[in-house]
């Protein structure tokens, strides 16, 4: 159970909750021409998730997924091995986050338009990694079209921190933020185990 000192800890502002994801380190170190340099920040064991936390920290997973494919070439074991990692990953992330989150933003007239953007999004990401996933990965086209994706994805997570998560929270009061990320977490695995 939390005490009046950890609810006060985590009532701050979305960017208040960035900043406690990690420190100045977090981040690209070289733009994304040098994905591969990308440090994930991570989220303390003591801090409480809210849908916020727990949605960043998945994008921090495909940040860091990216950047490891982006180094791949051919049809190598690494290529082989990380692929269907960000594939079941972006999917999943997808699914529950419009099945729970946006379909709360949606409820709110003042989050609808962001909702929609994107949700259209996800469908654009989505039919370019079932493109992915057909190709060969020996395909000399396989990496331009993977760095398409990436590029999309990476637009698209920043846009959410960055804009529709505080609107969000101006939306969303304390209690909602957490009720749903547990419902996320129970959607996004059984989009996993269903993928
Ligand atoms: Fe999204
Ligand atoms: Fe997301």
């Amino acid at each position: 159970m939390k005490g009046e000192g950890d609810r006060q800890a985590n009532s701050g502002r979305f960017q208040g909750g960035a900043a406690r994801l990690g420190g100045p380190e977090g981040g690209w170190k070289t733009g994304f021409a040098g994905a591969a340099a990308y440090v994930p920040r991570v989220i303390s064991q003591e801090t409480p998730m809210s849908i916020f936390t727990r949605l960043k920290q998945d994008h921090d997973r495909q940040r860091e997924l990216i950047a490891q494919l982006c180094e791949t070439e051919g049809d190598s074991e690494g290529r082989r091995d990380l692929w269907p990692q960000l594939f079941k990953e972006l999917e999943a992330h997808a699914l529950a986050e419009e099945q729970i989150f946006y379909a709360a933003l949606m409820e709110k007239p003042d989050g609808t338009e962001k909702a929609r953007h994107s949700v259209a999004e996800h469908k654009e990401m989505s039919d370019i990694a079932e493109e992915l996933s057909e190709m060969a990965f020996s395909s000399s086209g396989w990496l331009t079209r993977f760095k398409t994706l990436a590029h999309k994805v990476i637009h698209h997570v920043d846009e959410e921190e960055e804009e529709v998560f505080p609107k969000a929270e101006d939306l969303f009061d304390e209690a909602k933020a957490d009720t749903l990320e547990g419902a996320f977490d129970v959607r996004k695995e059984k989009e996993l185990a269903a993928l």
